[in-house]
């Protein structure tokens, strides 16, 4: 974009330099030097008004185009993500049946390997994908986004039993700080299926970071705000990579102890956002993490 500098140039100083001039070039009657500087400030204004409205059209103009660019790259990627699951079901699917021997044994032990292999792969690019999808959909356009009332402990239950359902070596227990009294803000105005993805993510978190595999949330009231805390007693994070957590795919020092792609934090952190409110860390090495999020109406 063009870099127009209207707003630090000064009519003043340019009608004087002109006025200067002008009253130096020889054979020039300059009658009223008054005059002059008056006619001259109002049309250098006019100019610099006409510059600023030029500019605005421009950012306005930048700013939409870059919204359209950021929604097709979200329905690109939304569109990708499907096509590419329906072969990788095939891809689970068959492997699954052969790593099963359901139709008769394989015999050779190399060829079982490479079936279980495959089979491993498949479900982590699933797992890809799915979160792929997820953060589109959380990129999307925000009108599109339905937002309902819905109570803030009911998704988490249901975040739970889906995190569960996954792994049943996982625990979470969820505890309310007090009991709820009425002014208490448990319902928001929010998207259920997004809240659903932010919630299971860092309990998965909380799970597979811990040797324990457990997770401990706790919803609390703060004025006209509800706090969620997801707190574990595992192997923590290293100060260097707590700011770049939110950063998409990237994974901490700590990322041999539990495969991830590195894409659940920063697709947390995008939906809370899009509900306007916030996520927040405090870890220490081999004590544990706790993720704050508030959430207001
Ligand atoms: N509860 C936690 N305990 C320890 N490390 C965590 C925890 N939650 C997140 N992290 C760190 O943040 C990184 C990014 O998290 P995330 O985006 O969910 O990626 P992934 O789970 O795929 O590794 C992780 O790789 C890990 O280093
Ligand atoms: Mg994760």
């Amino acid at each position: 974009m063009r870099s127009l500098g209207p707003a630090t140039l000064n009519p003043t100083a340019l009608v004087n330099e002109a006025w200067i001039k002008l009253s130096n070039s020889p054979g020039l009657s300059v009658t009223s030097e008054l005059h002059f500087k008056r006619v001259a400030a109002r049309a250098m204004r006019q100019l610099l008004v006409e510059a600023a409205q030029r500019t605005e059209a421009e950012l306005r103009q930048a700013k939409e185009a870059a919204e359209q660019a950021s929604r097709q790259k979200s329905e690109f990627l939304a569109k990708i993500s499907h096509e590419l699951r329906t072969p990788l079901n095939a891809i689970l699917g068959f492997s699954e049946v052969m790593r099963l021997e359901r139709f008769g044994e394989i015999p050779n032990d190399k060829y079982r390997g490479y079936v279980n292999d495959i089979h491993a792969s498949g479900a982590h690019l699933l797992s890809l994908i799915n979160d792929l999808l997820d953060l589109a959909k959380a990129s999307y356009d925000q009108a599109k986004i339905t937002f309902k009332e819905l109570r803030l402990d009911e998704v988490l239950l249901d975040a739970r039993s889906g995190v569960i359902r996954s792994n049943p070596s996982y625990k979470v227990d969820i505890f309310f700080e007090r009991e709820i009294e009425e002014g208490d803000f448990i319902s928001i105005n929010g998207n259920e299926y997004l809240l659903k993805v932010a919630f299971s993510n860092i309990m998965e978190n909380a799970c597979k970071f811990s040797s324990d595999h457990a997770c401990a949330v706790t919803i609390g009231f703060r004025e006209k705000k509800t706090m969620l805390r997801f707190s574990d007693r595992g192997i923590g994070i290293r100060p260097e990579d707590l700011s770049h957590i939110f950063t998409p795919f990237y994974r901490g020092g700590n990322k041999n102890f539990a495969s991830g792609n590195g894409i659940g934090l920063s697709l947390s952190a995008k939906i809370i956002h899009l509900h306007h409110g916030c996520i927040l860390v405090d870890s220490k090495v081999n004590e544990g993490t706790t993720f704050t999020v508030e959430l207001s109406r």
